[in-house]
């Protein structure tokens, strides 16, 4: 890690974690010394996350998340860790140590600084001569010099290695280039220019860097878009194109559409709050990006069946944001562009303003598949109409959804209301059993929820577990000499955990969420909340060791092929249970 410890310590102490967390999340109800409330990173009815002010940390019983305070940072702000360290010290005006030797952060300023550069050159082709394909598309596709200014569109010319070239110029190499996804490395010599004879645009974040290129084909063709690779400081599912703009917009909403050319139009046309995504349906951390900015998000896909598929999947992961979603209903244009081309921007600032709310289109959707003049197709209907109207949280709405789908069917409004609330009734019952099943069978509840961290030899983990939240509450127990080395773990990221925090221990180093922060994956502290949570026995935890370091081994011994298991079955039976 490149900060000092005393640094992270410090800022850690002065973050308190309840503090931090409150700021995105109702915490209410004590229980025991932890509080609860509904958790950020999952959809859910009743509270499962908890943070512990002792401990300094968080975890959700419901998605397995958890961490420290830097962590919370991490996953809710989508930054990574020297981004929430930064964020953290802002946050209460701490000033950041002497980076001057951080290798990884020299490495990402000097990409932007080649960004920037690449960016500016692009643009600069754009009123040369070699820049004449790229103005006869914008001219074809109607869009001005102003709009091309607001978001530094450019072009890559239709050359092996005119950026690659210009870029040396200024100094950059090769390999800088090609990390940065600007040149790829040819089959048999050199390195050529990856965006060739494409309409750019650049990609810039909410700080107003430049992190990516989008490349778009001028005409037909396939790929129609090209975008950077993933690199040091772009990602592709992190990041929405022209969000740096469409943050400062007055109008109370963003809108979400899917092609580069429909942000730059829709911008042209006034509507300064259009983003889109770069290439892939709306991720969770988009979601989570744009609910920083805005409480509601109209969905404008493109007019085909695609566009409709992507506009369902949105709608679920920006309501679990508590953002409010609509839908944009075109009819005679295949995408917002289009349709403004053709019937002009008021058309547009109309369908936006009768734009539907989510209920209202989904109901349509089930509306759409049944034919209500039939008697049996009517009472299918109904019966997936309740079913949808009862999952609705609020009993206000449930009322006048029910009273429109009684309407729609031509039944009595009681007969479908009464419908509505019982099934609500039996829903939340079977909800409750469901919770209740799962907090009480431990085998389930062992198991962390993450598939790839599923343990093969959950009898092994249980003592894995117990050896490595007994060394993280009581860093002396490091020094036994027969702890047994990290190979024995059935468990690998266990194995990977206790490696870790024995390192760190050896070194005399301290242990907690923070400082173990940089050397696990976000999984594996997620395993390692979960792990110190669960209680221990600490008065005798010498004791306890003991068990644990015998109960691993004789796991270990029993996945040997050849040794006679059945033998070894019945040991394990007679050695005493341990806790945790
Ligand atoms: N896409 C992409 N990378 C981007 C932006 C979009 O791969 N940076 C993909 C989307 O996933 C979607 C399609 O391109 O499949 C969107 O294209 P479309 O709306 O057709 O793009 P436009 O730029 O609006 O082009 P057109 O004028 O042809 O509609
Ligand atoms: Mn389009």
């Amino acid at each position: 890690m490149a900060f000092p410890e005393k640094f992270i310590t410090e800022l850690v102490e002065r973050n308190d974690i309840v503090d931090v967390v409150s700021g995105y999340v109702r915490l209410g109800k004590k229980s025991g010394s932890n509080m609860f409330g509904l958790c950020p990173f999952h959809s859910e009815k009743t509270p499962s996350f908890s943070v512990s002010p002792d401990k300094q940390i968080y975890h959700c019983f419901g998605c397995g998340k958890g961490g420290g305070v830097i962590n919370f940072i991490m996953e809710i702000e989508g930054l990574t860790f020297p981004e929430a360290v930064e964020f953290l010290a802002r946050r209460v005006n701490m000033p950041m140590p002497e980076q001057e030797n951080d290798a990884e952060s020299r490495k990402r300023a000097r990409m932007l600084a080649l960004n920037k550069d690449a960016a500016r050159f692009f643009y600069e082709q754009l009123s040369t001569p070699a820049g004449q394909p790229a103005r006869d598309y914008m001219a074809k596709r109607r869009i001005g010099p102003a709009t091309a200014k607001n978001f530094g569109l450019g072009f890559a010319p239709d050359s092996w290695e005119s950026l690659r070239n210009a870029m040396k110029a200024k100094g950059y190499n090769d390999f800088e280039m090609a990390d940065a996804g600007l040149v790829r490395r040819g089959k048999t010599s050199g390195f050529y220019d990856t965006f060739r004879n494409r309409l750019m645009f650049p990609v810039i974040d909410v700080r107003g860097n430049v992190i990516g290129f989008s490349g778009r084909i001028l005409g037909d063709g396939e790929p129609k878009y090209m975008n950077s690779p993933e690199t040091l400081v772009f990602n592709k599912s992190r990041n929405l194109f022209a969000l740096n703009l469409a943050k400062k917009s007055k109008s109370g909403y963003i809108i979400l559409s899917e092609g580069n050319i429909d942000v730059v139009s829709l911008h042209q046309a006034g509507f300064d709050s259009a983003v889109a995504s770069l290439g892939t349906s709306l991720t969770a951390e988009q979601a989570r990006l744009l609910s920083r900015y805005t409480k509601e998000v109209i969905i404008a896909y493109d007019n085909d069946g695609a566009g409709l598929k992507a506009s369902q999947r949105a709608i679920g992961i920006l309501e679990q944001l508590d953002v409010k979603v609509r839908v944009l209903r075109m009819s005679g244009a295949k995408d917002p562009d289009e349709f403004i081309k053709l019937k002009g921007p008021d058309a547009f600032r109309n369908l936006l303003e009768a734009s539907e709310n989510q209920v209202d289109y989904r109901l349509k959707a089930v509306t759409d598949k049944y034919d209500l003049t039939q008697d049996d197709q009517k009472v299918a209907f109904l019966r997936e109409a309740t079913d949808f109207v009862a999952r609705l949280p609020g009993s206000l709405e449930r009322q006048v959804y029910a009273m429109r789908v009684a309407t729609m069917a031509g039944v009595a409004a009681d007969a479908v209301t009464g419908e509505v609330e019982r099934r609500r009734k039996r829903m939340i019952r079977s909800a409750q059993r469901t919770d209740e099943r799962e907090q009480t069978r431990p085998g389930i509840q062992m198991q962390p929820p993450e598939k790839a961290l599923r343990y093969d030899d959950p009898g092994s983990a249980a003592a894995e577990e117990g050896l490595i939240r007994l060394l993280y509450n009581e860093p002396a127990l490091v020094k036994r000499p027969n702890l047994p080395p990290a190979e024995d773990f059935s468990a690998p990221a266990l194995g990977r955990i206790y490696g870790v925090i024995r390192q760190k221990l050896e070194r005399g180093d301290t242990v907690n969420t923070a400082t173990l922060g940089a050397a696990l994956s976000g999984e594996e502290m997620n395993l390692l909340v979960r792990v110190i949570q669960k209680p221990e026995v600490l008065n005798r935890s010498d004791q306890a060791l003991q068990d644990y370091i015998r109960k691993i081994q004789e796991h270990k011994d029993a996945r040997q092929p050849g040794t006679d298991l059945r033998e070894l079955q019945k040991k394990l039976k007679e050695t005493k249970g341990y806790r945790g």
